[in-house]
């Protein structure tokens, strides 16, 4: 069976976000520094990924080859940077013959490539799906997940599959999380060739909840919180509702050079803790009106978590009442306001507030007798 290597969503940074293909070692390693340095990795951040463009070629033996421009010193001696930090390291293969950026693929080497990131000391792949042809999408997955578990290492699989193949009916057997959707792209919304905003990823996520749970999560994408692309609002709306989404909280700015700001919304505890809470239920859109809307999920213990989210262009209120969080309507509550840290005793019976334009009330719920 799969190892049980994410029981909350995994957290970590992911090179592709912001790098595309331009990375080498000195980059990673810089990473690697300032998740451990930044007060990332005490909030719980561990994978450092390198995305697409590591490789170069096979050798005669079909050994798959780092480039050696841009990773002379090899991927094991990255790995062993990363560990020597406490982290864990994450590569990146794709199923068809070449990844998306024209790189050798695995397929037909699932095996040897398994055993050969084994040997690097790779903590974590992530597996994507271009040039695949006319394959089965579960039964190539099921291919790596079963090479990598003869690969005698735990590794975690990523199933970087777009959405097309409904990932989420098959590939808690041989994944850790699946991409429920094409590739995010640093806006609010909109769409830039296969990629599409923040808010558009949001919407195919309202019929998947059921799917996702301890050791099998939907991956609505990697974070793009402090890549430039939206205001603090929005992004504190963005890592809010991944949050809300029990989403594996990838980085994917760059981690040597962030703002106070972008560290902040990266940290906030209380949000991470809603994410990688022990029940792993993800949340439900539980009401829609218009542009404004709310979001909610039950925590282990009995708290709820609740977004009240506003999509338009003016601030506007939101309430929710306990009705429509199976909260009995006469119980007293604490409430936290995850983003202020203001916290209200003795609330009765609904909760509301006046919400930003683009932006969230995120809170968390205690029952108090
Ligand atoms: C498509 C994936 O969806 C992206 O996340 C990224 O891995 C690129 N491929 C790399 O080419």
């Amino acid at each position: 069976p799969k190892p049980d290597l994410a029981a909350t969503p995994p957290m970590g940074w992911n090179s592709w976000n912001k790098y595309k293909c331009d990375i080498n070692e000195a980059m990673v390693r810089r990473q690697a520094d300032a998740m451990a340095a930044s007060g990332m990795k005490d909030a719980g951040y561990k994978y450092i990924v390198i995305d697409d463009c590591w490789q170069k070629s096979r050798d005669a033996n079909g050994n798959i080859q780092a480039d050696p421009e841009r990773f002379p010193s090899g991927i094991k001696a990255l790995a062993d940077y990363v560990h020597s930090k406490g982290l864990k390291f994450g590569l990146y293969s794709d199923a068809g013959v070449l990844t998306c950026g024209g790189r050798p693929g695995s397929r037909g080497y699932e095996f040897q490539d398994a055993r050969q990131y084994a040997e690097w000391g790779v903590d974590y792949l992530k597996y994507d799906w271009c040039y695949t042809g006319t394959m089965d999408a579960e039964a190539a997955y099921t291919i790596m997940a079963k090479a990598l578990r003869a690969s005698g290492r735990d590794i975690l699989l990523s199933i970087c599959e777009w959405g097309d193949n409904e990932p989420s009916k098959w590939a808690q057997a041989p994944g850790h999380m699946w991409r429920t959707t094409g590739d995010i792209f640093d806006a609010w919304e909109g769409k830039s060739g296969y990629s599409i905003g923040m808010t558009n990823i949001l919407d195919k996520q309202v019929n998947l909840w059921s799917h996702s749970g301890p050791n099998q999560w939907n991956d609505p994408d990697m974070l793009e919180v402090g890549n430039g692309g939206m205001t603090k609002t929005e992004y504190e709306a963005h890592f809010s509702l991944w949050a809300m989404l029990a989403a594996p909280l990838i980085a994917g700015n760059d981690l040597s050079t962030m703002s106070e700001e972008t560290l902040k919304i990266l940290t906030n505890k209380d949000v991470i803790a809603v994410d990688q809470d022990p029940l792993g239920q993800q949340a439900r859109r539980i009401w829609k009106e218009g542009d404004l809307e709310i979001w909610a999920r039950p925590l282990k213990g009995g708290d709820r978590a609740v977004v009240l989210f506003n999509r338009g262009a003016e601030a506007k209120t939101i309430s929710v009442t306990w009705d429509q969080i199976d909260l009995p309507a006469g119980l007293r509550a604490e409430v936290k306001d995850l983003w202020s840290k203001a916290v209200t005793k003795g609330v009765k019976g609904q909760f509301g507030g006046t919400v930003a334009a683009h932006g969230v009330i995120m809170v968390r719920i205690t029952p108090r007798v």
